[in-house]
């Protein structure tokens, strides 16, 4: 492979400033071949500097890195998660009606038969058959964090026009305003609580669990009959009281952020329906089944892959912008967040060597229009250009409000454009001349008035967001960490970098409360004590 990527670097220098309105008017056909579809779901990638040579590379890096091979073995259920031992399957649980072996035995006989308890309470809990003491469940509490909060939530947001159950809310946040504001205007009587967590010992999570149960137990006589557990440890959920009729498991082999096609889904399960949540899952399977028969050079997950592969590695971009035009989709850019950074923010290759390129980019983003009176002055005029991954619907939810949705997709194909167009100087003076100014002075004022241009980006366009849709968008960016990761050479799957920081904040507490805690930098100590003298 490092022959290929040196082709790639050396491609990327020859192209000098090439700009990206030049590939346009060397190949009257780039808009349509610098596009790829799965179903109605299309991807753009004309507005970047890939040209057809860079393509060929890109491609060829993925061939070399074993991309098919290695996705097989993951949907076969083998333990590509070599630092954990385990296999990766959430795709089995949006495929139910699939069949996997872990370690020779069948997988999905499990996953139907937690899928199919779930739907049954989620019934019950949406017609009122399952009651909280005072009577129909009117909110449930998902209490949780990373990926056992961002999929729901994140799904549960950009699902509103679908919501036809009780009210759902999110507590995440160890921070006690969190759970205070949230449990602020419930009921307790008519409140469920779900405890999701694989393993059940995060602290965040099993600190929000055990101040809610003390929130119920002030007023519900029996208050662990309102709570569930979605888990794969589930002994500790017993351990807290949760009958098991109240308890989805799952098992190792799904990771936390991508755990939402399971157990961890119920609080969306219980907003939008069981037959709204199986279309969800539906998506995801459609796009599996794509990401496993589509050649590479049309895969959507390869493609959108191999653009993030040549803006990072190859460009040296640091970060890539999501840009979501679409306002339900608030969450999105963290739920990617944790999605890409956690999987691939790592320095180590799976053989234990240190990786020699960039490892993932910094994940950001916010829905546009809000983002373009915030951020979009550096996106356009700052010094280091940022990859943007649009994302449009064709059609909204508002059917009274059409002109709003043609406002906002006006705007992101506007932003695009700019990005890509620029102003010139020339232009700006002629802007300016238009105003009146002349000589030095328009001079000035036309340079803080270019836009330098060539800024790639990228948009998704999918029809509407529907629920299926959305579990087709969640699916793609999945397979596109899973072969960025692999082309990388390193396991998407585990994420030890997040194992010091837990460690330390038990260690750093005694200091925060008067106790012993050595070992600690003086930094640290001294805020620590600053901290307890704040206190009083
Ligand atoms: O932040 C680390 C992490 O392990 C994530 O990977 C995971 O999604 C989150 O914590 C929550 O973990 P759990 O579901 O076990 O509470």
């Amino acid at each position: 492979m490092k022959g290929i990527w040196a082709d790639l670097k050396m491609h990327r220098t020859a192209q000098g400033d090439t700009r990206i309105e030049a590939l346009f008017d060397a190949d009257p056909a780039r808009a349509r071949d610098f596009c790829a579809e799965a179903d109605d779901l299309v991807f753009d990638y004309s507005k970047t500097t890939i040209d057809a040579a860079a393509r060929d590379l890109l491609l060829d890096l993925a061939r070399a890195a074993g991309i098919e091979d290695r996705r097989d073995a993951m949907f076969a259920g083998q333990k590509i998660n070599e630092t954990e031992d385990r296999a990766v399957l959430h795709t089995a649980l949006r495929n139910l009606s699939g069949r996997v072996e872990v370690d020779g035995r069948d997988v999905m006989e499990g996953v139907r038969e937690t899928h199919a308890r779930m739907t049954g309470f989620a019934r019950d809990v949406r017609t009122g058959a399952f009651r909280g003491q005072g009577g129909p469940i009117t909110d449930v509490v998902n209490i949780g964090i990373g990926g056992s909060d961002l999929g729901p939530l994140m799904a549960t947001l950009a699902l509103a026009p679908y919501h036809d159950g009780p009210r759902t809310h999110f507590v995440s946040n160890v921070d006690g305003a969190d759970i205070a504001d949230t449990l602020a205007d419930l009921d307790p009587a008519t409140t469920l609580v779900i405890v999701a967590s694989k393993t059940f010992t995060t602290i965040e999570t099993m600190t929000n669990a055990r101040t809610a149960r003390g929130w119920m137990a002030k007023t519900v006589s029996q208050p662990a009959a309102q709570f569930a557990a979605l888990s794969s440890a589930v002994e500790l959920t017993a351990e807290f009281g949760i009958d098991s009729s109240r308890v989805f498991g799952f098992e190792d082999w799904v990771g936390g952020r991508y755990s939402v096609w399971g157990p961890i889904g119920l609080s969306l399960m219980l907003a939008i329906g069981p037959e709204d949540f199986d279309a969800f899952l539906s998506g995801g399977a459609a796009m599996d089944r794509h990401f496993r028969n589509a050649d590479l050079a049309g895969n959507l997950p390869v493609l959108l892959a191999l653009t993030g592969i040549w803006h990072h590695q190859i460009c040296g971009y640091p970060t890539r912008a999501v840009l979501p035009y679409d306002n339900r989709l608030i969450r999105l850019p963290a739920y990617l967040q944790q999605l890409e950074m956690e999987s691939n923010g790592k320095r180590v290759a799976m053989d234990g060597s240190d990786l020699d390129m960039p490892s993932g980019p910094v994940v950001w983003g916010e829905p546009g229009t809000n983002g373009q009176h915030a951020f979009y002055q550096l996106l356009h005029q700052g010094t280091m250009p940022v990859p943007c991954e649009f994302i449009l619907a064709a059609r909204g939810h508002e059917d009274g409000l059409s002109h709003h949705h043609i406002l906002l997709a006006a705007n992101c194909l506007a932003q695009s454009e700019a990005l890509m167009r620029g102003r010139s100087v020339e232009e700006a003076r002629e802007l300016m001349r238009g105003k009146g100014f002349a000589g030095a002075e328009l001079e000035r004022q036309a340079r803080h008035r270019v836009f330098p241009g060539n800024r790639p980006s990228t948009t998704l366009l999918m029809p509407q967001l529907t629920p299926r849709t959305l579990g087709r968008i969640v699916a793609l960016y999945e397979h596109r960490v899973f072969v960025e990761g692999a082309i990388l050479g390193i396991n998407s799957f585990d994420q030890w970098g997040v194992e010091l920081g837990k460690e330390l904040a038990l260690k750093v507490e005694p200091l925060l409360t008067g106790g012993e805690s050595p070992g600690h930098d003086p930094s640290t100590r001294h805020l620590a004590s600053l901290f307890r003298a704040m206190r009083g």
